[in-house]
């Protein structure tokens, strides 16, 4: 299975969701994450995540971000928006039922409740810490939901 994560700046929170479930799903499936803005593109993931994954025992520091692309609707079995507007930028790029159905609202798709990942970016390394703790927990439900 392939599997995306998407944020906005792919530089906070997708990057911690690709690094949390590639670690506890091994080689059996890939993981990788994109942001639908370019701002960011090519960069590591923002410091804070880096610290806080490594504190976990997740290495994210060899990612680099990159921009969502069309093409990746067809690449990947499951999209995963960390917030409604990412949900929502990348459904208004979808152009049929079969991509459509892949995207889905990640807390949403775990818990059964649609709630937003918070964006970090402007925050505290403990808005990290939370974020970290909250896909944490998302990704334990999905293994338990899909058993991937
Ligand atoms: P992310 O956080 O979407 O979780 O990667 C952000 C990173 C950068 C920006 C916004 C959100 N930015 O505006 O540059």
């Amino acid at each position: 299975m392939k599997i995306l994560m998407v944020c906005l700046g792919n530089i906070c929170r997708s990057p911690l969701a690709e690094g949390i479930l590639q670690h506890k799903v091994g080689d059996k499936h890939l993981v990788t994450s994109a942001g639908t803005g370019d701002w960011h593109v090519g960069e590591k993931p923002d410091r804070r995540s880096v610290e806080v994954a490594l504190r976990n025992g997740v290495d994210i520091a060899d990612q680099r971000a990159q921009h969502f692309s069309p093409l990746f609707f067809d690449g990947f079995d499951l999209i995963y928006a960390m917030d409604q507007t990412n949900y929502d930028d990348l459904m208004k790029l979808t152009q049929s039922d079969d991509q459509r159905k892949k995207v889905k609202l990640f807390l949403e798709d775990a818990f059964g409740e649609a709630a937003n990942v918070p964006d970090p970016y402007y925050g505290s390394i403990t808005d990290f810490e939370a974020v970290y703790d909250l896909i944490d927990r998302a990704t334990d439900q999905l293994l338990t939901k899909y058993s991937f």
